[in-house]
Protein backbone atom coordinates (compact mmCIF):
# COMPACT_ATOMS: atom_id res chain seq x y z
CA UNK A 1 0.00 0.00 0.00
CA UNK A 2 1.51 3.17 -1.19
CA UNK A 3 1.55 6.47 1.45
CA UNK A 4 -1.20 7.97 0.37
CA UNK A 5 -3.71 4.95 0.59
CA UNK A 6 -2.34 4.32 3.85
CA UNK A 7 -3.05 7.67 5.16
CA UNK A 8 -6.67 7.76 3.25
CA UNK A 9 -7.48 4.24 5.23
CA UNK A 10 -6.51 5.40 8.42
CA UNK A 11 -8.64 8.50 7.83
CA UNK A 12 -11.19 5.90 6.44
CA UNK A 13 -11.16 3.50 9.69
CA UNK A 14 -11.35 7.22 12.30
CA UNK A 15 -15.00 7.88 10.32
CA UNK A 16 -15.90 4.29 10.46
CA UNK A 17 -15.56 3.98 13.91
CA UNK A 18 -19.07 5.51 14.88
CA UNK A 19 -18.85 6.04 18.58
CA UNK A 20 -16.04 8.26 18.17
CA UNK A 21 -16.23 10.11 14.87
CA UNK A 22 -17.23 13.52 15.26
CA UNK A 23 -16.64 15.03 12.06
CA UNK A 24 -14.63 15.11 8.66
CA UNK A 25 -14.57 18.05 6.50
CA UNK A 26 -12.66 17.60 2.62
CA UNK A 27 -11.75 20.89 1.65
CA UNK A 28 -8.98 22.90 -0.76
CA UNK A 29 -7.80 21.00 -4.59
CA UNK A 30 -5.21 20.03 -5.52
CA UNK A 31 -2.93 21.31 -8.13
CA UNK A 32 -4.21 20.43 -11.79
CA UNK A 33 -7.34 18.54 -10.16
CA UNK A 34 -11.23 19.35 -9.92
CA UNK A 35 -13.27 18.60 -7.36
CA UNK A 36 -17.38 18.36 -7.56
CA UNK A 37 -17.51 20.60 -4.65
CA UNK A 38 -16.03 22.85 -2.91
CA UNK A 39 -16.47 21.58 0.67
CA UNK A 40 -17.86 18.13 1.68
CA UNK A 41 -18.29 18.11 6.04
CA UNK A 42 -19.59 14.06 6.69
CA UNK A 43 -20.84 14.10 10.36
CA UNK A 44 -22.62 11.13 12.14
CA UNK A 45 -26.36 11.39 13.03
CA UNK A 46 -28.86 9.34 14.86
CA UNK A 47 -31.31 8.46 12.25
CA UNK A 48 -34.34 5.56 13.60
CA UNK A 49 -31.92 4.32 16.13
CA UNK A 50 -28.85 4.15 13.17
CA UNK A 51 -25.57 5.79 13.16
CA UNK A 52 -25.53 7.48 9.74
CA UNK A 53 -22.83 9.42 8.27
CA UNK A 54 -24.45 12.73 6.76
CA UNK A 55 -22.91 14.49 3.65
CA UNK A 56 -23.35 17.70 3.27
CA UNK A 57 -22.20 20.49 0.02
CA UNK A 58 -23.65 23.28 -1.25
CA UNK A 59 -23.58 23.90 -5.30
CA UNK A 60 -23.56 27.78 -4.22
CA UNK A 61 -26.56 28.23 -4.04
CA UNK A 62 -28.74 25.65 -2.00
CA UNK A 63 -27.19 22.68 0.40
CA UNK A 64 -27.37 18.96 -0.05
CA UNK A 65 -27.26 16.56 2.24
CA UNK A 66 -27.42 12.82 2.05
CA UNK A 67 -27.56 10.23 4.71
CA UNK A 68 -25.44 7.41 4.10
CA UNK A 69 -25.16 3.65 6.23
CA UNK A 70 -20.99 4.34 7.35
CA UNK A 71 -20.17 1.79 5.34
CA UNK A 72 -21.46 2.70 1.93
CA UNK A 73 -20.19 6.31 2.53
CA UNK A 74 -17.96 6.84 -0.66
CA UNK A 75 -15.26 8.52 1.31
CA UNK A 76 -12.66 7.00 -0.53
CA UNK A 77 -13.96 7.84 -3.80
CA UNK A 78 -14.18 10.86 -2.47
CA UNK A 79 -11.09 11.15 -0.95
CA UNK A 80 -9.22 10.51 -4.49
CA UNK A 81 -11.00 12.76 -6.39
CA UNK A 82 -8.85 16.21 -5.58
CA UNK A 83 -9.07 17.37 -2.45
CA UNK A 84 -6.14 19.55 -1.00
CA UNK A 85 -7.11 18.95 3.11
CA UNK A 86 -9.00 16.24 4.37
CA UNK A 87 -9.78 16.68 8.53
CA UNK A 88 -11.25 13.69 10.65
CA UNK A 89 -11.89 14.49 14.13
CA UNK A 90 -12.94 11.96 16.38
CA UNK A 91 -13.67 12.57 20.15
CA UNK A 92 -9.85 11.91 20.89
CA UNK A 93 -7.66 12.69 17.73
CA UNK A 94 -7.71 15.06 15.00
CA UNK A 95 -6.34 13.79 11.59
CA UNK A 96 -4.99 16.23 8.90
CA UNK A 97 -4.02 15.45 5.90
CA UNK A 98 -2.71 18.04 3.19
CA UNK A 99 -1.41 17.57 -0.08
CA UNK A 100 1.67 19.59 -1.00
CA UNK A 101 1.70 21.42 -4.43
CA UNK A 102 3.70 17.94 -5.81
CA UNK A 103 0.85 15.87 -4.39
CA UNK A 104 2.97 14.61 -1.27
CA UNK A 105 0.76 13.29 1.56
CA UNK A 106 1.13 14.71 5.15
CA UNK A 107 -0.54 13.33 7.63
CA UNK A 108 -0.24 15.47 11.06
CA UNK A 109 -2.29 14.60 14.41
CA UNK A 110 -3.27 16.73 17.46
CA UNK A 111 -5.54 16.33 20.79
CA UNK A 112 -9.28 15.97 20.20
CA UNK A 113 -11.62 16.61 22.93
CA UNK A 114 -15.04 17.41 21.43
CA UNK A 115 -18.18 14.79 22.33
CA UNK A 116 -20.58 13.52 19.55
CA UNK A 117 -23.71 15.06 19.21
CA UNK A 118 -26.03 12.91 16.84
CA UNK A 119 -29.87 14.76 16.88
CA UNK A 120 -30.35 15.00 12.82
CA UNK A 121 -31.37 18.45 12.66
CA UNK A 122 -29.35 20.00 15.39
CA UNK A 123 -28.89 23.44 15.50
CA UNK A 124 -24.72 24.87 15.15
CA UNK A 125 -23.28 24.31 18.01
CA UNK A 126 -22.40 27.84 19.98
CA UNK A 127 -18.34 28.23 21.24
CA UNK A 128 -19.46 31.13 23.66
CA UNK A 129 -22.48 31.45 26.38
CA UNK A 130 -24.18 34.73 25.16
CA UNK A 131 -24.65 35.11 29.14
CA UNK A 132 -20.75 35.04 29.72
CA UNK A 133 -19.38 38.00 31.56
CA UNK A 134 -17.04 38.91 28.80
CA UNK A 135 -19.75 39.24 26.34
CA UNK A 136 -21.91 41.54 28.30
CA UNK A 137 -19.02 44.29 29.60
CA UNK A 138 -18.29 44.42 25.66
CA UNK A 139 -21.38 45.07 24.84
CA UNK A 140 -22.28 41.98 22.83
CA UNK A 141 -25.02 40.77 25.61
CA UNK A 142 -27.19 42.51 27.39
CA UNK A 143 -27.69 42.32 31.44
CA UNK A 144 -29.76 39.18 30.99
CA UNK A 145 -27.23 37.58 29.06
CA UNK A 146 -29.10 37.75 25.44
CA UNK A 147 -27.31 38.89 22.71
CA UNK A 148 -28.24 41.95 21.42
CA UNK A 149 -30.15 42.02 18.08
CA UNK A 150 -27.35 45.28 16.79
CA UNK A 151 -24.95 43.01 17.88
CA UNK A 152 -25.42 39.77 16.22
CA UNK A 153 -23.64 39.91 13.70
CA UNK A 154 -20.27 40.68 15.34
CA UNK A 155 -20.82 37.73 17.50
CA UNK A 156 -21.35 35.66 14.70
CA UNK A 157 -18.31 37.23 12.90
CA UNK A 158 -16.53 36.40 15.91
CA UNK A 159 -17.57 33.26 16.93
CA UNK A 160 -16.62 31.73 12.96
CA UNK A 161 -13.15 33.76 13.40
CA UNK A 162 -12.30 30.98 16.60
CA UNK A 163 -14.06 28.50 14.75
CA UNK A 164 -11.18 28.74 12.31
CA UNK A 165 -8.22 29.95 14.79
CA UNK A 166 -8.64 26.61 17.15
CA UNK A 167 -8.13 23.87 14.75
CA UNK A 168 -5.51 26.05 12.29
CA UNK A 169 -3.92 26.70 15.89
CA UNK A 170 -3.76 22.93 16.76
CA UNK A 171 -2.91 21.66 13.30
CA UNK A 172 0.26 24.65 13.26
CA UNK A 173 1.18 23.04 16.45
CA UNK A 174 0.89 19.25 15.31
CA UNK A 175 2.95 20.21 12.44
CA UNK A 176 6.01 22.29 14.72
CA UNK A 177 4.85 25.72 13.00
CA UNK A 178 3.95 27.01 16.09
CA UNK A 179 5.44 26.07 19.75
CA UNK A 180 3.54 24.50 22.22
CA UNK A 181 2.85 26.95 24.65
CA UNK A 182 3.16 26.18 28.82
CA UNK A 183 1.92 28.19 32.09
CA UNK A 184 5.18 29.73 32.00
CA UNK A 185 5.73 30.89 28.22
CA UNK A 186 1.94 31.15 26.91
CA UNK A 187 0.88 32.00 23.23
CA UNK A 188 1.32 35.26 22.69
CA UNK A 189 -1.76 36.59 20.44
CA UNK A 190 -2.09 39.93 19.47
CA UNK A 191 -5.17 41.65 17.87
CA UNK A 192 -4.50 44.29 15.03
CA UNK A 193 -6.95 46.99 15.09
CA UNK A 194 -8.78 45.86 17.96
CA UNK A 195 -11.25 48.02 18.69
CA UNK A 196 -14.25 47.19 21.01
CA UNK A 197 -12.13 44.16 21.38
CA UNK A 198 -14.81 41.63 21.12
CA UNK A 199 -12.81 39.32 19.29
CA UNK A 200 -9.70 39.95 21.65
CA UNK A 201 -11.71 39.11 24.62
CA UNK A 202 -13.49 36.12 23.30
CA UNK A 203 -10.14 34.92 21.79
CA UNK A 204 -8.41 34.77 25.25
CA UNK A 205 -11.99 33.32 26.69
CA UNK A 206 -12.26 30.32 24.68
CA UNK A 207 -8.33 29.62 24.22
CA UNK A 208 -8.13 29.68 28.10
CA UNK A 209 -11.53 27.73 28.52
CA UNK A 210 -9.97 25.07 26.34
CA UNK A 211 -6.51 24.87 28.60
CA UNK A 212 -4.48 26.70 26.41
CA UNK A 213 -2.15 29.04 28.34
CA UNK A 214 -2.53 32.34 26.54
CA UNK A 215 -1.14 35.94 26.67
CA UNK A 216 -3.83 38.64 24.32
CA UNK A 217 -2.69 41.42 23.76
CA UNK A 218 -4.86 44.67 21.93
CA UNK A 219 -3.64 47.47 19.36
CA UNK A 220 -5.95 50.05 18.52
CA UNK A 221 -4.82 53.28 17.79
CA UNK A 222 -7.56 54.91 19.73
CA UNK A 223 -6.52 55.80 23.38
CA UNK A 224 -10.38 55.66 24.09
CA UNK A 225 -10.71 51.85 23.32
CA UNK A 226 -7.25 51.46 25.18
CA UNK A 227 -8.78 52.74 28.54
CA UNK A 228 -12.11 51.39 27.98
CA UNK A 229 -10.75 47.59 27.29
CA UNK A 230 -8.01 47.63 30.22
CA UNK A 231 -10.73 48.29 32.62
CA UNK A 232 -13.18 45.54 31.08
CA UNK A 233 -9.61 43.45 31.76
CA UNK A 234 -9.26 44.60 35.05
CA UNK A 235 -13.39 44.30 35.98
CA UNK A 236 -13.05 40.77 34.71
CA UNK A 237 -9.88 39.89 36.58
CA UNK A 238 -8.05 38.69 33.72
CA UNK A 239 -5.58 41.67 33.47
CA UNK A 240 -2.52 39.77 33.77
CA UNK A 241 -2.99 37.78 30.68
CA UNK A 242 -4.86 40.44 28.35
CA UNK A 243 -3.63 44.24 28.13
CA UNK A 244 -4.22 46.87 25.49
CA UNK A 245 -1.89 49.57 23.73
CA UNK A 246 -3.19 52.80 21.75
CA UNK A 247 -0.83 52.48 19.13
CA UNK A 248 -0.35 53.10 15.44
CA UNK A 249 -0.35 49.12 13.83
CA UNK A 250 2.89 49.81 11.92
CA UNK A 251 4.93 51.21 15.08
CA UNK A 252 3.30 49.02 17.50
CA UNK A 253 6.30 48.34 20.18
CA UNK A 254 5.30 44.65 20.82
CA UNK A 255 8.08 43.26 19.52
CA UNK A 256 7.25 39.01 18.50
CA UNK A 257 3.97 37.22 18.67
CA UNK A 258 3.05 33.49 17.71
CA UNK A 259 -0.52 34.27 16.19
CA UNK A 260 -1.75 37.89 14.81
CA UNK A 261 -4.98 38.21 14.24
CA UNK A 262 -7.11 40.91 12.87
CA UNK A 263 -10.64 41.21 12.25
CA UNK A 264 -11.81 44.33 9.68
CA UNK A 265 -8.60 46.53 10.16
CA UNK A 266 -9.78 49.31 7.87
CA UNK A 267 -8.34 49.69 4.73
CA UNK A 268 -4.47 49.83 4.76
CA UNK A 269 -4.46 49.19 8.21
CA UNK A 270 -4.53 45.73 7.40
CA UNK A 271 -2.00 46.09 4.95
CA UNK A 272 -0.43 47.35 7.96
CA UNK A 273 -1.49 44.45 10.40
CA UNK A 274 0.08 41.84 7.50
CA UNK A 275 3.49 43.67 7.54
CA UNK A 276 3.89 43.82 11.17
CA UNK A 277 3.54 39.73 11.29
CA UNK A 278 5.53 39.53 8.38
CA UNK A 279 8.29 41.48 9.00
CA UNK A 280 8.52 39.63 12.79
CA UNK A 281 8.12 36.16 11.07
CA UNK A 282 4.74 35.78 12.94
CA UNK A 283 4.49 32.11 12.48
CA UNK A 284 0.35 31.92 12.27
CA UNK A 285 -1.38 35.01 10.69
CA UNK A 286 -5.41 34.92 10.26
CA UNK A 287 -6.59 38.30 9.11
CA UNK A 288 -10.22 39.37 7.64
CA UNK A 289 -9.52 42.52 5.79
CA UNK A 290 -12.09 45.57 5.61
CA UNK A 291 -12.40 47.37 2.91
CA UNK A 292 -9.69 48.19 0.15
CA UNK A 293 -9.14 51.57 -0.93
CA UNK A 294 -5.26 51.85 -1.58
CA UNK A 295 -5.51 49.15 -5.11
CA UNK A 296 -8.86 50.96 -6.26
CA UNK A 297 -7.65 54.14 -6.34
CA UNK A 298 -4.51 53.34 -8.36
CA UNK A 299 -6.52 51.48 -11.17
CA UNK A 300 -7.24 54.79 -13.26
CA UNK A 301 -7.55 52.92 -16.98
CA UNK A 302 -7.85 48.70 -17.08
CA UNK A 303 -6.16 46.49 -19.14
CA UNK A 304 -8.22 45.20 -21.93
CA UNK A 305 -10.84 43.47 -21.59
CA UNK A 306 -11.19 43.69 -18.15
CA UNK A 307 -13.33 46.72 -19.09
CA UNK A 308 -15.51 44.86 -19.45
CA UNK A 309 -15.89 44.25 -15.41
CA UNK A 310 -14.52 47.72 -14.48
CA UNK A 311 -17.00 50.00 -16.56
CA UNK A 312 -19.83 48.55 -13.82
CA UNK A 313 -18.92 50.23 -10.14
CA UNK A 314 -19.95 47.19 -8.39
CA UNK A 315 -17.77 44.76 -10.15
CA UNK A 316 -14.60 47.43 -10.32
CA UNK A 317 -15.24 47.60 -6.50
CA UNK A 318 -14.99 43.89 -6.04
CA UNK A 319 -12.14 43.05 -8.85
CA UNK A 320 -10.18 45.45 -6.97
CA UNK A 321 -10.87 43.76 -3.61
CA UNK A 322 -9.72 40.43 -5.37
CA UNK A 323 -6.68 42.07 -7.11
CA UNK A 324 -5.62 43.66 -3.62
CA UNK A 325 -6.27 40.61 -1.11
CA UNK A 326 -4.44 38.36 -4.08
CA UNK A 327 -1.64 40.78 -4.16
CA UNK A 328 -1.58 40.40 -0.20
CA UNK A 329 -1.45 36.67 -0.82
CA UNK A 330 1.28 36.45 -3.16
CA UNK A 331 3.41 38.96 -1.21
CA UNK A 332 3.09 37.00 1.93
CA UNK A 333 3.34 33.85 -0.35
CA UNK A 334 7.44 35.10 -1.45
CA UNK A 335 8.33 35.58 2.24
CA UNK A 336 7.97 31.92 2.82
CA UNK A 337 4.40 31.66 4.46
CA UNK A 338 1.76 28.64 2.90
CA UNK A 339 -1.71 31.19 2.19
CA UNK A 340 -4.85 30.38 1.57
CA UNK A 341 -8.00 32.50 1.16
CA UNK A 342 -10.67 31.60 2.72
CA UNK A 343 -14.45 32.14 3.59
CA UNK A 344 -15.18 32.86 7.35
CA UNK A 345 -18.34 33.36 7.36
CA UNK A 346 -21.83 33.77 5.70
CA UNK A 347 -22.20 36.84 3.53
CA UNK A 348 -25.36 37.80 4.84
CA UNK A 349 -23.74 38.42 8.55
CA UNK A 350 -20.99 40.60 6.89
CA UNK A 351 -19.90 41.26 3.36
CA UNK A 352 -16.25 41.46 4.11
CA UNK A 353 -16.22 37.53 4.96
CA UNK A 354 -13.04 36.53 3.13
CA UNK A 355 -9.68 35.43 5.70
CA UNK A 356 -6.28 35.25 4.77
CA UNK A 357 -5.23 32.71 6.44
CA UNK A 358 -1.27 32.11 6.87
CA UNK A 359 1.30 29.48 8.40
CA UNK A 360 5.13 30.52 8.10
CA UNK A 361 6.19 26.96 6.80
CA UNK A 362 9.50 28.78 5.34
CA UNK A 363 9.04 27.34 1.78
CA UNK A 364 11.36 28.99 -0.68
CA UNK A 365 9.10 31.03 -3.41
CA UNK A 366 9.57 30.20 -6.92
CA UNK A 367 10.93 32.41 -10.10
CA UNK A 368 7.22 31.59 -10.75
CA UNK A 369 6.05 33.06 -7.78
CA UNK A 370 8.10 36.35 -8.03
CA UNK A 371 6.98 36.71 -11.40
CA UNK A 372 3.47 36.08 -11.15
CA UNK A 373 3.43 38.92 -8.82
CA UNK A 374 5.41 41.27 -11.18
CA UNK A 375 2.90 40.65 -13.61
CA UNK A 376 0.10 41.41 -11.64
CA UNK A 377 1.14 44.65 -10.64
CA UNK A 378 2.34 45.54 -13.91
CA UNK A 379 -0.80 44.54 -15.98
CA UNK A 380 -2.83 46.56 -13.20
CA UNK A 381 -0.10 49.52 -13.61
CA UNK A 382 -0.37 49.51 -9.48
CA UNK A 383 1.72 49.27 -6.56
CA UNK A 384 0.54 47.72 -3.29
CA UNK A 385 1.20 49.97 -0.15
CA UNK A 386 1.86 46.87 1.59
CA UNK A 387 5.01 46.09 -0.73
CA UNK A 388 6.38 49.30 0.73
CA UNK A 389 5.78 47.88 4.56
CA UNK A 390 7.65 44.29 4.24
CA UNK A 391 11.52 44.56 4.84
CA UNK A 392 12.16 42.41 1.85
C1 LIG B 1 -13.67 48.47 11.74
S1 LIG B 1 -12.87 48.55 13.28
C2 LIG B 1 -12.78 46.84 13.72
C3 LIG B 1 -12.54 46.66 15.18
C4 LIG B 1 -12.54 45.22 15.68
N1 LIG B 1 -11.44 44.45 15.16
C5 LIG B 1 -13.85 44.55 15.39
O1 LIG B 1 -13.92 43.66 14.53
O2 LIG B 1 -14.85 44.91 15.99
C6 LIG B 1 -11.21 48.93 12.83
C7 LIG B 1 -10.36 49.39 14.02
O3 LIG B 1 -9.02 49.56 13.54
C8 LIG B 1 -8.47 50.68 14.18
N2 LIG B 1 -7.38 51.18 13.32
C9 LIG B 1 -7.48 51.65 12.06
N3 LIG B 1 -6.29 51.95 11.56
C10 LIG B 1 -5.39 51.66 12.53
C11 LIG B 1 -3.97 51.73 12.61
N4 LIG B 1 -3.25 52.17 11.58
N5 LIG B 1 -3.37 51.36 13.76
C12 LIG B 1 -4.11 50.90 14.81
N6 LIG B 1 -5.45 50.78 14.77
C13 LIG B 1 -6.09 51.16 13.67
C14 LIG B 1 -9.61 51.64 14.33
O4 LIG B 1 -9.38 52.60 15.36
C15 LIG B 1 -10.77 50.70 14.62
O5 LIG B 1 -10.96 50.55 16.00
Amino acid sequence: MNEIDSALQELHEAILDSPKFLRAVLSGRRRNMDVAHERIDIRPVEIKKNIMAQMTYSDGRAMTTKNYLPDELPFLELAQSGYANILVETTSETLALRFSKKGQPLLTRGKSEGQQILSHDRKKERLLDSSDAFLREVGISDKSGSIKPSMMDKYLQVEEFLRLLVPTLNEAMSAGHVRIPTSENPLKIVDLGCGHAYLTFAAHQYLQAHQIPVKVIGIDVRESSRVRNNQIAQKLGIESSIEFFAEEIASASVEEADVAIALHACDTATDDAIAWAVNRNVPLALFAPCCHHDIQAQIKIAPEPWALITRHGIMRERLGDLITDSLRIQLMKLQGYRVEAIEFIGGVHTPRNLMIRAVKTGAQPTADDESQYRSMIELWGVKPVLEGKLNR
